[in-house]
């Protein structure tokens, strides 16, 4: 447990009294306490371990407000006017949460007027002249068979007051934004700025990444179905690399500072000889460093197969090369391309030891974000954008949807920008894919793990 986990604040802010009977009270009327339906007021704990708990002494013990419908709610749904925008990078099941949205709000609350914003939060800014969609029951039918988004999606923030200007123009009540940490940093200063103004309107994300790196969820939508995809290539990899004399392939895969999905890939796929992350550095050189072992391991089994997330090794790389790295729209930082000197220095490496040597080199890239969310993470983004509307309904803002030891909450946006959910190389999950893979644990003198904080899910 870090240490500040005392001082987290898990308020979410509301817009003001609920006094409106919500149009879902008579389903509610019917519906009892149990294990898995809490009481509107009810909280979730933060904490899932004795021991934790036992640390934090008598204080009150932190907890997260439960999501769910509630009987009073603070918007008239015939008068409220709702938008939904797409942000940053693609990631899939985008088009499930809008179509669930879009059907939540239509159906079981009565809201007519939803807008789809065009290409993230360009859609608020009049000199890109993007058009608004209208969303319908009838227009979001059958879109979460597609991958991507259909309302587009661009990086980078806008001029808040622009977007609040527009918002304001249009008389929307309700904004959904449905992106990453970035995009959820531009949805809080949306929503202060609106509080600046004193203005009805709330603000509501649908946090969205593949890397899973967004702190007090379990998961991340669309990550599933990510690393589900990304076992195809390590597939492949195995079979190009046990095929040919001295084979080694090497898979290169998203996630900048995470490494979730090449450990949940290679777990899957339980193929990979070697995975390497951001949070557990390497060595290439040196008693027991990376290219040792790697021999070691093509002269044992005759071929090898290595699996590498994208942020990985990146303290391999010169000071000067690491200075020349630019910043994306979103303010992420370019990474060096660890495939490119994975390949190098394995290639120079077996030619130094005179080693017979056949690498493929496969880098699925955006193939895994593409696609469409397969039918797990069909479900969460339904339930995900369901808790959305109904959190919106009650006039909470501010804050984001998520699912936090199973159950779903309403999250401060604050919180989940707070930080970066990693995996934890004394976690489970690390060890697991050490177990899986037989790799020892340190690839190197002096390559330190990283520490992180215990606010994500593994
Ligand atoms: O959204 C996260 C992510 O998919 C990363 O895994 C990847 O590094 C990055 O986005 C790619 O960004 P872009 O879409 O701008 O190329």
């Amino acid at each position: 447990m870090a240490s500040s986990d005392a001082d987290i604040d898990f308020e979410v802010r509301t817009l003001g009294p609920r006094t409106v009977p919500s149009p879902l009270a008579p389903l509610l009327e019917r519906r009892r306490t149990s294990h898995h339906a809490v009481e509107e007021g009810d909280r979730i704990l933060f904490d899932d371990t004795r021991s934790s708990s036992e640390r934090r002494g008598d204080g009150e013990l932190p907890s997260l407000e439960a999501a769910g419908p509630r009987r009073k709610i603070f918007f008239d749904p015939s008068k409220t006017r709702v938008g939904i925008v797409t942000c940053g990078g693609l990631c899939p099941g985008i088009n499930n949460v809008i179509r669930a949205l879009v059907s939540e709000l239509t159906t079981h609350y009565g809201v007519r007027r939803i807008h789809g914003f065009r290409n993230g939060y360009q859609g608020f800014i009049p000199e890109y002249g993007h058009d608004v969609v209208d969303l319908t029951v009838e227009s979001v039918d059958g879109i979460a068979a597609l991958g991507g988004t259909i309302l587009g999606s661009s990086r980078g923030e806008q001029d808040i007051g622009q977007v609040v200007d527009c918002l304001e123009r249009m008389g929307i009540s309700i904004l959904f934004v449905i992106g990453g940490d970035g995009s959820m940093r531009g949805a809080q200063r949306i929503a202060e700025e609106i509080g600046r103004r004193d203005r009805p309107i709330g603000v509501v994300g649908v946090p969205k990444t593949i890397d899973n790196d967004i702190p007090f969820l379990d998961q991340s939508f669309g990550f599933q179905t990510a690393f589900s995809e990304a076992t195809r290539s390590i597939r492949s990899a195995k079979v190009e690399a046990r095929s040919a004399p001295g084979g080694v392939s090497v898979v290169k895969l998203m996630g900048r500072h995470s490494g979730f999905i090449a450990c949940y890939a290679a777990l899957a796929q339980n193929d990979a000889d070697f995975v390497l992350i951001p949070e557990v550095p390497f060595a290439f050189d040196g008693p027991g460093g990376f290219l040792e072992v790697l021999r070691a391991k093509v002269r044992s089994q005759g071929h090898a197969l290595v699996v590498a997330a994208e942020g990985a090794g990146q303290e391999l790389f010169t000071e000067a090369e690491a200075e020349g790295g630019l910043v994306d729209a979103s303010g992420n930082k370019r990474l060096q391309d660890v495939g490119r000197l994975l390949r190098q220095r394995i290639t120079a490496d077996f030619a130094a030891h005179g080693m017979e040597l056949n690498l493929r080199y496969i880098d699925p890239s955006y193939v895994i974000r593409s696609v469409p969310a397969n039918p797990y993470d069909s479900v969460y983004c339904t339930r995900l954008a369901h808790a959305a509307v109904h959190a919106a309904m009650a006039g909470r803002t501010n804050m984001v949807v998520g699912r936090w030891r199973r159950r779903f909450v309403h999250i401060p946006i604050q919180l989940a920008v707070s930080t970066r959910n990693r995996v934890d190389p004394n976690g489970d999950l690390w060890w697991s894919v050490l177990e899986a893979t037989g790799q020892p644990a340190s690839l190197g003198e002096g390559a330190e793990a990283i520490e992180v904080p215990a606010f994500g899910g593994q």
